[in-house]
């Protein structure tokens, strides 16, 4: 993240990468398990929850809405469920870090309370759009300001009565879905969002967990107002964008073989396994299981050779934040590799088309822009030398993956932002090289 100290790293070439490994809890589920205990009546119990610095801005400002949360393990929680009217006005602003599912997942449930409220954020979630979720909200009545007319943050909310919605979201977005049924929590009558290819669901399966009335259709997904939510276990898998780092890693790396322990495999996420399968990659699923309403398994990676293929149209949001890391398996791949349709990814934690492009170029990585994606030509290695993260922790650990197919030494400038989603990312690295 921008406001921390900066931090570089210098990844060399891998021999070989062995073992088992595991990866911690999956980001957007750790964020809902907060929202929906908080909600609840009773005390859920998280465990594998991610103490990464976007969950624990979303633990912070729980915590100043009046909800005991309390860490009873490395990776597992309490928290006092209060209800869905229990939140209190928080004393001062929300600071949601760099967590742009923090802003906008609290932004709708923050307009269906009967208090005042204001969400800010580091300064790249300052520039990342708001006006997807303030347009919807103000459709249900909400009050919300923000800078450049609502478009950006910090957002001042004045919450209320609202009334519900059957809302066709131009994107394909869990945060937009996620925020205008978190508003229709507080609603009488059902809140209905329609989206143009399904993104994530973990809102819709933790939200039916919790005793909520969900009801998905093709293209959308409608929810009853006003449920009583009822405190859960929940178990959070591996994040799978997480372990995407490791599955790249493990199919480039000659001689490579890893095993990925207790990965969620949602198959709303789970674009990244058929991409690197269609384009080669050996990957294999074990023991594949349900855990808390999602679905989870170990995943065996060896060395491969990738050739290069066409991702496009609902593939998109079902690996959007993973494709940092395929453009580092396209670009080592034989032939090219096309990804349209990713126009997203100019709008995420940094414009990660223009990020990916700049970083690879400067190993000798041969990637052009295109206005919704990228075109990848594979190299046999990339060359040492600087790169940068752009404070962005997922370009931070792709680089890190490209320089162990680097002939020389790779710097990663400004790599302390893999502390947003992955806490011991280095460490783990250096374990499957042998050199921890
Ligand atoms: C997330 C949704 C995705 C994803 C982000 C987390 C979530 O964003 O990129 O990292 O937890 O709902 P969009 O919903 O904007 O696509």
């Amino acid at each position: 993240m921008s406001d921390q100290t900066l931090q570089n790293r210098i990844v060399k070439l891998a021999k070989s990468l062995r073992g088992e490994i595991s990866v911690p809890g999956d980001k957007s589920i750790s964020h809902r398990s907060i929202m929906l205990g908080s909600l609840a009546e009773g005390t859920t119990r998280v465990s594998g929850f991610l103490m990464g610095e976007d969950n624990l801005s979303t633990w912070k400002a729980f915590e100043s809405m009046g909800v005991a949360i309390c860490q009873t393990g490395p990776d597992a929680l309490e928290i006092e469920g209060v209800g869905l009217d229990g939140l209190v006005e928080p004393g001062d602003v929300l600071d949601c870090g760099n967590s742009g599912t923090t802003m906008r997942l609290m932004s709708g449930l923050m307009a269906g309370q009967n208090f005042f409220s204001v969400l800010t954020g580091d300064k790249y979630l300052r520039q990342r759009p708001m006006k997807r979720v303030v347009t919807p909200l103000v459709a249900m009545g909400a009050r919300i300001w923000g800078r450049d007319g609502g478009k950006r943050a910090p957002l001042a909310i004045q919450g209320g009565s609202l009334k519900s919605i059957s809302y066709a979201s131009p994107v394909a977005s869990a945060q937009v879905k996620s925020a205008v049924l978190f508003a229709g929590l507080s609603v009488e009558g059902e809140t209905t969002v329609t989206e143009p290819h399904l993104s994530r669901d973990h809102s819709e399966r933790m939200l039916t967990c919790f005793g909520a009335d969900v009801r998905p259709f093709e293209d959308g997904v409608s929810l009853k107002g006003r449920p009583r939510l009822f405190a859960q276990e929940v178990m959070v898998p591996g994040d799978i964008s997480s372990a995407a780092f490791f599955m790249v890693a493990g199919l480039v790396t000659p001689g490579a073989e890893l095993m990925i322990r207790n990965v969620g495999i949602n198959p709303t996420r789970s674009g990244i396994i058929d991409i690197l399968i269609a384009m080669g990659g050996a990957l294999e699923l074990h023991d594949i299981r349900e855990q808390s309403g999602e679905p989870v398994a170990d995943i065996l990676v060896r060395h491969s050779r990738l050739k290069g293929i066409e991702i496009s149209g609902d593939m998109i949001p079902r690996a959007i934040d993973e494709l940092p890391v395929i453009s580092v398996a396209a670009a080592l791949a034989e032939g090219t590799t096309t990804i349209r349709d990713a126009e997203e990814l100019r709008v995420k934690e940094t414009d990660r088309i223009a990020a990916m492009v700049s970083e690879l170029d400067k190993l000798g990585g041969r990637v052009e822009a295109r206005p919704d994606g990228m075109s990848i030509t594979g190299v046999e290695k990339f060359n040492g030398g600087t790169v940068s993260s752009h404070g962005d922790h997922r370009i931070a650990m792709s680089m890190a993956i490209a320089a162990l197919s680097a002939t020389g030494a790779v710097t990663i400038e400004d790599a302390a932002c893999t502390e947003t989603s992955f806490p011991g990312f280095w460490d783990l690295l250096d374990k499957i090289r042998g050199l921890s």
